[in-house]
């Protein structure tokens, strides 16, 4: 079996905890005898330098010929001052979201029974940990609609369509049935037009899963019970901006983004895989950087675009174990513990599979 990947590693960091992730991919191919075609491409900074644009035609094409992206960070202080159009996180990721129909954004926040005690939450409320799986649409409402920038005046079109929000229900739905069968939406229903529409279609999808418990959240509310009681929550689903804003503070809530993966999906099972952190400039080139959220990224790809569960099911038990024998990178170092280099780690992960 052949799967073709366009790797994207970018800029800061990308690139060195793209390299383990490979090496991990490397060691998965080795086992079950499947074969991992990989072609690199430019997005971001590096992209912008080389070709004067952040998501160039050349990088597009390599990723219509793959099956899925995996994709690393762009941007850093060099190219912060770009007018708005041409900002690299916009360009590249907007860009990469809208070309490939990405609707569904899954962001799982969990935490991991070893980091437990990184998390900024008591201990109490952590308990064992949790898994929550934040699914944000992410090809419409605000980050899509009509704006425009005046002297005096300003505007940001919010819109959703049936179709929009069907799609991406039915993605929730779905994944809810493969975990604790609950399903949260979250919106703003009390006050947006877009939020009523939402809501309304959501509550229609749910009808075609009795199994999966339904329950409703005003945005404003869902931040702070997800602070409260964050064991409550199974699959969340909202809005684009909403559900951009909802899973940095999970993300935080785990103390420890540097593990933290995510999947953009289309249809058709094609997706971009990528880190929750960003590119950490003041580390990068220094070998020290946490490579398992890029890791995990990878399980998220074998798992969402190539249907390979068990390979999938091996790297995240690879990434238990190692925390479980206590090696970390300085991100998440505590006393007592065997801290290594960001090379060490995706060694490591790699020998546990
Ligand atoms: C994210 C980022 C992007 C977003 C930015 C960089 C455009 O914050 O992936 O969450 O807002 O979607
Ligand atoms: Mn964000």
């Amino acid at each position: 079996m052949k799967h073709n990947i366009a790797i994207i590693s970018g800029d800061g960091i990308g690139p060195e905890v793209m390299k383990e992730a490979v090496k991990v991919l490397d060691r998965i191919s080795k086992k079950y005898n499947i074969e991992f075609n990989c072609t690199n491409a430019d997005a971001g900074g590096i992209a912008y330098d080389k070709h004067g644009t952040a998501l160039p035609e050349e990088t597009i094409k390599i990723c219509e010929n793959s099956d899925a992206i995996l994709f690393g960070s762009v941007g850093g202080p060099k190219w912060d001052n770009l007018p708005p159009e041409k900002k690299i996180e916009r360009v590249a990721l907007l860009g990469l979201r809208k070309r490939f129909n990405l609707y569904a954004n899954l962001r799982p926040a969990i935490v991991y029974k070893p980091l437990a005690k990184a998390s900024p939450l008591r201990q109490d409320i952590v308990g064992d940990g949790f898994d929550i799986m934040i699914i944000r649409e992410l090809t419409g409402g605000i980050y899509f609609g009509k704006r425009e920038l005046n002297e005096e005046d300003a505007f940001d079109e919010m819109k959703y369509t049936k179709e929009e929000v069907v799609r991406v229900a039915k993605t929730a739905f779905e994944i809810a049935m493969k975990r604790n069968k609950k399903v949260t939406c979250v919106d703003k229903s009390n006050v947006l037009s877009s939020s009523i529409l939402f809501r309304k279609f959501v509550t229609e999808v749910s009808k075609e899963y009795p199994q999966v418990y339904l329950d409703f959240l005003y945005i404003d509310n869902a931040t702070m019970q997800i602070i409260k009681n964050p064991q409550e929550f199974d699959v969340m689903v909202t809005t684009n901006m909403f559900g951009d804003i909802l899973s940095d503070e999970a993300a935080m809530l785990t103390g420890s983004i540097g593990m933290l993966a995510s999947a953009s999906l289309n249809e058709k099972s094609f997706g971009m895989y990528e880190p929750a952190g960003g590119t950490a400039p003041d580390i990068a080139g220094k070998n020290i950087a946490n490579p398992i959220a890029q890791i995990l990224s990878a399980a998220m790809m074998l798992k969402y675009s190539f249907n390979l569960i068990e390979a999938s099911d091996d790297i995240e038990k690879a990434v238990n174990k190692v925390l479980e024998d206590g090696y970390r990178t300085g991100d998440i170092m505590e006393e007592g513990m065997k801290k290594i280099t960001t090379s060490e780690m995706g060694t490591l992960i790699a020998d546990n599979i």
